[in-house]
């Protein structure tokens, strides 16, 4: 395991001749994490749900990384055929070396909504949406290949009921949004477990950001900008205890970039909220082998998806 006072997010080693897909890569922590791969030479494939939004991602990456080699493809995490039409698009990328998933719901709405295919919004698309997406772009992962989830030190906050996951006896809009981060990290360190168990190559790692906000991150316009006046009042009353979304993706970058990374790491801000990405641990609910077993089992059935390990 490389010593955490080793990493320098500033001096990314060289990703020429890599292909990273980065969803939710046109905006906040993702856009930034595209930006720092494409910077250290990977090729990076947007996958969201704004083509003009990634456009403009991709505009703006390209401002400051003129060699930049980007792509996007439609993704909505929230429909199972919108995952399916974007895994195929994507598996034409193949070999992967990375898939980083990124993309999140973060704000839940005050009422209970469901996906397309009838599951709990936020955990369905930040969770559920992830496990069918990296189910079925396995196959096209590279030998070494990492795929990166990002949690949330919400998992703190938000005490996990597994029986109650998809909130049918009760929904509050944080504590969804924390279920759908244990789910996250509990699928992450199952499939890491299952490929250390099969003793393949591939590596399913964690990355969380601490607080991480637009209003303290390096401006790029129509992309940090874009958050509503009430989120962006909030941000700055609450944005300096933590760092700015460019920081933010610190963690999911060195998750896959460390050459010395190894199977099951989870990466995380230094002073917890903020800092340079080191080591961390899982709350240990997350990280409950019988959750993730029963999680996974649940995933497959509700997707109808088989995962090939
Ligand atoms: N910010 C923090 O402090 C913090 C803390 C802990 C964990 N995290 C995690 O970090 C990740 C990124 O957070 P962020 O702060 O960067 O959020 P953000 O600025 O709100 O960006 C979220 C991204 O996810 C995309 N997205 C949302 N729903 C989607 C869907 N159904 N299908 C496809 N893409 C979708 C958004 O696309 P649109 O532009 O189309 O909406 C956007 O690109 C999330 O997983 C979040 O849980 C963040």
């Amino acid at each position: 395991m490389t010593a955490a006072s080793d990493w320098d997010p500033r001096a990314l080693p060289s990703l020429a001749g890599r292909t990273v897909v980065v969803t939710g890569g046109n905006a906040g922590i993702g856009y930034f994490t595209s930006e720092q791969l494409a910077g250290a030479g990977a090729r990076v494939v947007i996958a969201g749900r704004s083509a003009e939004k990634a456009e403009l991602a991709m505009r703006a990456i390209r401002e400051r990384v003129p060699e930049a080699q980007l792509a996007h493809v439609a993704l909505d995490l929230t429909s199972l055929g919108s995952v399916r039409a974007a895994a195929e698009e994507l598996a034409a990328f193949r070999p992967l070396h990375g898939l980083v998933n990124n993309a999140g719901r973060v704000v839940a709405s005050r009422r209970r909504l469901e996906t397309a295919d009838g599951f709990e919004l936020t955990v369905g698309g930040n969770f559920l949406g992830h496990f069918a997406l990296t189910t079925l772009l396995f196959p096209a992962l590279a030998d070494g290949g990492r795929v990166v989830g990002l949690g949330s030190d919400s998992t703190r906050m938000v005490r996990l009921d597994p029986e109650d996951l998809w909130s049918e006896r009760r929904y509050r809009p944080f504590r969804a949004y924390g279920f759908s981060k244990h789910a996250v990290q509990a699928f992450h360190l199952e499939l890491a477990r299952r490929l250390t168990a099969a003793g393949d190559s591939r590596m399913s790692l964690l990355a969380h950001p601490g607080w991480a906000t637009n209003s303290y991150a390096s401006k790029r316009p129509g992309i940090t900008d874009r958050d509503p006046v009430g989120g962006r009042v909030f941000e700055t009353l609450t944005g300096w205890i933590g760092q700015g979304k460019d920081q933010g993706a610190w963690p999911a970058v060195r998750a896959v970039a460390d050459p010395d990374a190894v199977n099951g790491m989870y990466f995380g801000p230094r002073r917890q909220l903020s800092g340079v990405p080191v080591p961390t641990s899982p709350v240990a609910s997350s990280a409950d082998p019988a959750f993730g077993a029963a999680l996974w089992a649940d995933a497959e059935e509700k997707t109808g998806i088989r995962f090939p390990l």
